[in-house]
């Protein structure tokens, strides 16, 4: 994927953080899918939506671009702005009670967002896996505490994160975290290499939230936390 194509798309006001789309592209190159313009997607925790403008350009699939904290008043309009309301159905609802009918989803796309609400054994199976198709991909993108330092995100967050430490797990707990099923064929998690790209890109920017990560960047997010990327293959039809 080549991110210079979303620059223009790409500010302080539609990034929420460390650059979405460099998470994506990341995950997108590492596991390429093919999709037709049938298939669903949906981009759980979307933000402003620009990874869901990402999804929908580079797979020509159409996306439910669901979110909490963002409207789908908000996020629709901005999608009719960027010329894709057509092809991504803006939704906002809690990822842990979801509404959507059971197995229409070709693939799960979540970047930065799955460790507010996932963080307990079992939801995966229980809240997300009803809604996937067989033989569905799971691509998620968050950031996380690297495996060194696995049991020590509130000792060494804390500072830095506040409450929200806890959210941060290291790849090796988030493969046990997402477990096991029997439409599952393969999980896959690991330490992402965009790490430094993503961060400067929110850095540089003017975002108050951008300025206060700056004065905790090299004595807590560089030395101790990373972004784990997350792959999930499920099994074809039994
Ligand atoms: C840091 S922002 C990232 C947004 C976007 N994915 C991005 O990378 O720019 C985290 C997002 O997670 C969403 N979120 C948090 N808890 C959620 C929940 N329980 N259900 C759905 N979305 C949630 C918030 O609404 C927020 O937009």
């Amino acid at each position: 994927m080549n991110i210079s194509n979303y620059k223009a798309y790409i500010s302080a006001e539609t990034m929420m953080g460390p650059n979405s789309a460099r998470i994506l592209a990341e995950l997108f190159d590492k596991y390429p899918i093919s999709f037709v313009p049938d298939d669903i997607i949906l981009d759980l925790g979307c933000g402003t939506g620009l990874t869901s403008l990402i999804i929908a350009k580079e797979t020509g699939a159409k996306v439910f671009a669901n979110d909490l904290w963002v409207s789908a008043e908000e996020n629709g309009k901005r999608f009719a702005e960027w010329g894709v309301r057509e092809q991504i159905t803006p939704v906002c609802e809690d990822a842990n009670n979801l509404h959507f009918p059971k197995e229409q989803f070709r693939a799960l796309i979540s970047i930065d967002s799955y460790h507010y609400f996932a963080g307990s054994k079992g939801f995966f199976q229980e809240k997300i896996l009803p809604f996937m198709k067989d033989n569905g991909v799971v691509l998620i993108g968050i950031p996380g505490i690297k495996d060194e330092y696995a049991d020590c995100s509130k000792s060494l967050l804390s500072d830095w994160l506040g409450e929200d430490a806890h959210m941060f797990k290291s790849p090796e707990y988030w493969k046990e975290l997402i477990g096991s099923s029997d439409r599952i064929e393969l999980v896959k998690t690991w330490e992402m290499e965009c790490f430094s790209k993503a961060w400067d890109d929110w850095l540089t920017t003017n975002n108050k939230y951008a300025l206060s990560d700056r004065k905790y960047f090299e004595t807590i997010i560089k030395p101790y936390t990373c972004f784990v990327g997350i792959y999930i293959k499920l099994k074809e039809a039994l």
